[in-house]
């Protein structure tokens, strides 16, 4: 019987180790097509770690990782044609223009109209004013939003973004979870790595938390609202924030 390929991207048993640190202990998830999926841990939790081994840049010690229907460790080559990362700093040229640095990105990919790509590119993203500017004087939401449009050039199916907003300021950031959620919308698979609870809840369909090395908890953020102590619930009298749950989850004193 054939079945339908519902999955992006399905992760089994990952581990990796660092000479003496054992940063990945078993990671399982699976992320669903069109979907966004939020890894959401704290510093040094091996978010950018997963992300590497996802996108083939590093090789798991064991276990196993299929994105986009191929294995990334028996065929690397082709998990790479269907994905594209935004690295957690910033891969643009400082040199060369907005408008340069998109060019050469879609004549690296072998595109038919590069340079049609690139002006178009700097419409969808509001970087039409800078097209001609130098990146090293963009802002850092600016920059942040070209490094984006460069890894939407040739739109890749899953999209990999290592702490896209870290460092940006509020408006900035809002600007970002817009190209998100309209990459979602146009069925593209965003798989999204944060240290901001509130990001995974203005955007992720599902949420895992990565923690010492393990998921410790994965679902919608209802699914994740759930598994706060009752109790805890009633006596706030609120709906808990993720920031609650992900405290009590890891077993931190509570935030408030
Ligand atoms: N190449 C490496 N060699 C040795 N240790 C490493 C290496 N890369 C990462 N580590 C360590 O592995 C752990 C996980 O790192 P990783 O970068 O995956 O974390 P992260 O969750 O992305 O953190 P952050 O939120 O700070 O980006 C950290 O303790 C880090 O110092
Ligand atoms: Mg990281």
């Amino acid at each position: 019987m054939k079945t339908v390929q519902t999955k992006s991207i399905q992760v089994k048993g990952l581990q990796k180790t660092y000479k003496q640190l054992h940063v990945l202990k078993g990671v399982d998830f699976e992320v669903e097509k069109g979907s966004i999926f939020a890894l959401l841990g704290s510093n040094g939790a091996g978010k950018t770690t997963t992300v590497k081994i996802l996108t083939t840049l590093l090789k798991p010690d064991s276990g196993t990782a299929i994105v986009g229907g191929f294995d990334v460790a028996s065929k690397p080559d082709h998990v790479r044609q269907s994905i594209s990362l935004t690295g957690q700093f910033a891969a643009v040229d400082e040199i060369l223009t907005g408008w340069e640095n998109l060019v050469m990105l879609a004549k690296l990919r072998h595109l038919k109209n590069p340079r049609q790509v690139a002006d178009d590119m700097l419409k969808r993203f509001g970087l039409t004013d800078a097209a001609d500017r130098k990146a090293s004087t963009y802002s850092g939401g600016m920059r942040r939003r070209l490094d984006i449009a460069l890894s939407l050039v040739g739109n890749p199916q899953i999209v990999f973004l290592d702490e896209p907003t870290t460092g940006l300021d509020p408006e900035a950031r809002i600007e970002v979870w817009k190209i998100v959620k309209e990459l979602a919308s146009g069925g593209t698979t965003v798989f999204l790595t944060t240290q901001y609870l509130e990001e995974a809840e203005q955007l992720a369909d599902r949420i895992a938390i990565l923690h010492e090395g393990r998921i410790i908890a994965n679902g919608t953020l209802s699914e994740l609202k759930k598994l706060f102590p009752s109790a805890k619930v009633e006596y706030v009298e609120k709906q808990p924030t993720l920031e609650e749950i992900f405290l009590a989850i890891i077993g931190k004193k509570e935030a408030m």
